[in-house]
């Protein structure tokens, strides 16, 4: 690491850039500092890294919209394999003197285009094959505008590191902005995750609009999703029929209802149909293991571990949740997981957190299998 300025020079993945100098380690990061660079973000663009390699094609235009240093899209130029234009764009003044100077620093040529304008203002003029929103908290803001932006049959990629909303800290904040209530019990994630979905499957309906989920994860500090935007009413309204509500029963078990009951404790409404594309984590875990690669192992391992999961229920047990509505200790995840498989269930770990559980077993087997495994 060489420092410049107010930078240091570090190579994240296989690109070399200038990054603010201010120390981090780990989580989410202060929105104050001058320019925003977050190492614990990195995995996030290991795998759009990953996603470029595998869906992109020669010609694409790709939009990095809230780009910061520019640490995404100049590494999806670096390590991307296909021919493409990437504008990185920031709204700050010193954001874009970095990325200008991450750009002619290294003279990377003309494919990799500095922008420096409100985003608002820039999404209307021209559309993108690819147009991806990494902001401060939540993607709403830029949602209505990024989705017609896009070209039919493009991608549309949010982060959203507004997790307390989502999760259910805040529940009328996500009502508020998404449309839909959290539930703050063990499945929290996979409903926040399902909540964002959900939220921008119906905004991009409303301009006829089917936004396909084809990947999307939680981790650690922040959610991520990516969609296939495909034009025309009758494919929205597709996606619109596969969403429901996550009920949460007094005795510890969940289950998925098309309206819940007066008076039932439950999340939503929310995307209840499938989050991943198989073929496409497939194809991305494959491409991660290329020892000519620089992915790092965490993102990886997030990959494998979300091929390795179930698509559904659309709800998550966790091993802490079932121990105490069951008075037992806490099963062994991996060990209950077969023991569910072995009684026929289908059964998984989950990507995000290593005490859950996805199955499709019944709470009355989940809890007198819990007890079993106690004695
Ligand atoms: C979380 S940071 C982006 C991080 C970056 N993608 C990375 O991987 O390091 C969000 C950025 O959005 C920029 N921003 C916020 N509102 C904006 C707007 N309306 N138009 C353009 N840029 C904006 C901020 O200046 C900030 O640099």
């Amino acid at each position: 690491m060489t420092q410049a300025d107010n930078y240091n020079e570090i190579i994240e993945g296989a690109t070399a850039m200038f990054v603010p100098s201010t120390k981090h380690l780990n989580g989410p990061m202060a929105r104050s500092e001058p320019v925003f660079y977050n190492p614990a973000m990195r995995g996030n663009r290991d795998i759009s890294v990953l996603f470029e390699r595998v869906i992109a094609e020669d010609g694409w235009n790709i939009l990095d919209g809230l780009a910061a240093s520019g640490a995404k899209g100049l590494r999806l130029y670096e390590e991307g394999k296909h021919d493409c234009e990437i504008v990185i764009n920031d709204h700050s003044p010193k954001a874009f003197e970095l990325i200008l100077k991450n750009t002619e620093h290294w003279d990377r040529g003309d494919r990799v285009i500095p922008s420096n304008h409100g985003l608002h203002g820039l999404l209307p003029e021209k559309k993108y094959n690819w147009v991806d929103i990494d902001p401060f908290g939540s993607p709403v803001d830029f949602l209505d505008g990024s989705i017609r932006a896009v070209k039919s049959r493009g991608i549309l990629s949010i982060t959203a590191t507004d997790t307390a909303p989502l999760c259910g800290t805040y529940p009328t904040t996500c009502i508020r902005r998404y449309g839909s209530r959290p539930l703050h019990k063990g499945t929290m994630h996979d409903t926040g995750l399902r909540i964002l979905v959900g939220n921008t499957i119906k905004r991009a309906a409303v301009f006829d609009v089917a936004a396909i989920p084809i990947l999307s994860y939680f981790s650690g500090h922040y959610f991520r999703c990516y969609f296939r935007m495909k034009r025309g009413a009758k494919p929205a309204d597709a996606l619109l029929k596969q969403f429901g509500f996550i009920i949460w029963s007094k005795d510890g078990g969940y289950t998925t209802v098309p309206w819940p009951e007066k008076g039932a404790i439950h999340g939503g409404p929310l995307w209840l149909g499938s989050l991943n594309d198989q073929d496409l984590l497939g194809d991305m875990v494959r491409e991660s293991e290329d020892p000519d690669m620089s992915i790092s192992t965490d993102s990886i391992n997030l990959l494998r571990d979300l091929k390795a999961e179930i698509p559904s229920p659309s709800y998550i047990y966790m091993t802490d949740e079932i121990a105490s509505k069951c008075k037992v200790h806490p099963p062994n995840t991996k060990l209950f997981v077969k023991s569910l498989k072995d009684k026929g269930f289908q059964a998984s770990t989950v990507h995000y957190d290593t005490k859950g559980i996805r199955t499709d077993a019944d709470w009355a087997t989940i809890r007198e299998l819990a007890k079993l495994m106690h004695k």
